[in-house]
């Protein structure tokens, strides 16, 4: 296992992503983890992530300082880099040049982290400060026109140093950079393969659950997919699925997801039709954090109920969640020098049902759980499904949401959605989706005037969603989409494309 400190959240899971590509578990530690707690994880070797602050600043991370007593392997790097040398006695400055974006790096000494590259290399930076003295027994390993120590090693002991970032693919060689260390310098065994985790996990599965039930709610995403088919591999009729139709859903969303567990033979599948319950509860509702309350609190009165009802007769003592690596991370270490990430949206019942919580999904990435679908045979189209919120369809009706508004929105999104994937741009975009918004205007059609509602199409590309750029989408593709769903859809008469991004605007549009 290679232990990835964190000063920086996004950095640090870049960095665990690419070293559990390369067949290694990577686990995200806390850059402030007690030497004696990392010793007991006992990783092959460590890597300092980047971060956003500057050692220069007061109160900005450290890490205990007896971790460089372990004699493990280190790799520093960006902010990583920095505070190794800052710790041991180098010195750090504010570079005269900012070097942010692609660099060329030039190698000035033979060191193993660099084994097979070529002498100049394009490397990217993003780092105001840089290394200006060196740690004692350190010597410069490379170099660029404006930072001569961009990277750096002990002749003492296993510890190098990058200023630039080998996990983005910008850095050209930077899976080379990662391997030679994780390989050569550590020694960590290749053993992280998804084919045999999917294999250990169902055992465990099996193995903590035993002769007890276990419920586990569907959402319609992917996770939640992958969650289920996992546990019905492991547990099978003792699995309980519970779907709610909130009738904020996508169009054929319910009918779709069943069908794929039935196929499987899932016996307890309850899909709950409450859609008139939630649409009740949210008449006359505007305010967005409101629908989101309500949503929440009838979404768990449902789910009580159906404990209380279906599930009397089974001794059920398990609960399973959807949640992925990645939130468990957010949520556990939201430190002042972690990023702020929106709050996950996993369901919590009330105290009063006492179960245990299982989370198959847990130590995995997103694409990891694709994988996970992939091998279990899952559809695809399921599999490589955008994000969709929990509240649903309710914070893409700006304003009061009525049945009329969720017809509209359900047919006009669809159209959006079925055309991009048949012209393959679906799978270029993040995330996609159709707005109604409460506004009608004049149009014309045929000899007659109308007078109806505005609908906004919004697609962007993200990494995580904490920021998005518009998709710059072929006009004669927006120009299709916007005819069709003008041409088919009662109720719109016209249709916008939006070009903001997040920030300053959200993705969603309440
Ligand atoms: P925003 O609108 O905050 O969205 O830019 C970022 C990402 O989060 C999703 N999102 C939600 N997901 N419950 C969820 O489960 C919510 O209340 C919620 N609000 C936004 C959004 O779809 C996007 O992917």
């Amino acid at each position: 296992m290679i232990a990835v400190f964190n000063f920086g959240s996004q950095f640090a899971h870049l960095i665990a992503r690419r070293v559990r590509d390369l067949g290694v578990k990577a686990e995200i530690v806390p850059f402030d983890i007690s030497a004696e707690k990392l010793g007991k994880l006992n990783p092959h070797g460590i890597i300092f992530s980047g971060g956003p602050a500057s050692v220069l600043e007061k109160g900005s991370p450290r890490p205990d300082k007896k971790i460089f007593e372990l004699g493990l392997p280190i790799l520093g790097i960006c902010y990583g880099h920095q505070v190794i040398a800052h710790m041991l006695g180098g010195k750090v400055v504010k570079g005269k040049h900012r070097e942010f974006g692609k660099e060329t790096l030039n190698l000035k000494k033979k060191s193993q982290i660099f084994a097979g590259l070529l002498k100049k290399q394009e490397v990217w930076f993003s780092h105001g400060d840089q290394v200006s003295k060196l740690p004692k027994n350190f010597t410069a390993t490379a170099g660029t026109s404006g930072c001569a120590s961009a990277a750096y090693q002990s002749s003492t002991q296993k510890i190098f140093g990058i200023q630039f970032h080998p996990e983005v693919t910008h850095t050209a060689r930077g899976r080379e950079i990662i391997s030679n260390f994780i390989f050569s310098i550590c020694n960590a065994p290749k053993n992280w393969k998804i084919g045999s985790v999917s294999k250990t996990i169902i055992a465990e599965l099996k193995n903590t659950i035993g002769s007890a039930h276990s419920i586990v709610g569907i959402s319609g995403g992917v996770d939640s997919l992958v969650a289920a088919t996992l546990l019905h591999k492991a547990i099978g009729n003792k699995l309980h699925a519970v779907f709610v139709d909130t009738g904020l859903l996508r169009k054929d969303e319910v009918k779709s997801v069943a069908a794929v567990l039935r196929k499987r033979n899932f016996k307890h599948l309850y899909v709950i039709d409450a859609q008139e319950l939630f649409l009740n509860k949210l008449s006359g509702v505007v305010d967005p954090e409101k629908k989101r309350k309500i949503i929440g609190h009838t979404f768990i009165e449902v789910f009580e109920n159906v404990i209380k009802t279906k599930l009397k007769k089974y001794p059920v003592k398990y609960f399973a969640q959807g949640t992925i690596y990645p939130d468990r991370i957010e949520s556990a270490h939201t430190s002042k020098h972690a990023s702020k990430i929106k709050s996950h949206h996993n369901l919590t019942l009330p105290k009063k049902f006492s179960f245990k919580i299982v989370e198959p999904l847990k130590d995995f990435y997103k694409d990891e759980v694709r994988k996970l679908g992939a091998l279990l045979k899952l559809p695809y189209d399921m599999l490589w499904r955008h994000p969709f919120p929990g509240p649903g369809l309710a914070i893409r009706i700006v304003g009061e949401i009525t049945d009329e508004r969720l017809s509209i929105l359900r047919e006009a999104d669809d159209i959006f959605i079925e055309e991009l994937k048949r012209t393959g741009e679906y799978g270029k975009i993040w995330q996609a989706f159709a707005v109604l918004l409460p506004l009608k205007t004049v149009g014309v059609m045929g000899d007659a005037r109308t007078y109806e509602y505005i609908l906004a199409l919004r697609a962007v590309n993200s990494v995580d969603g904490m920021s998005a750029d518009w998709h710059k989408m072929p006009s004669k593709l927006l120009e299709r989409i916007s005819s069709t769903i003008v041409g088919r859809v009662r109720g719109i008469n016209r249709v916008l494309y939006d070009i903001t991004q997040k920030p300053p605007a959200t993705i969603e549009y309440e």
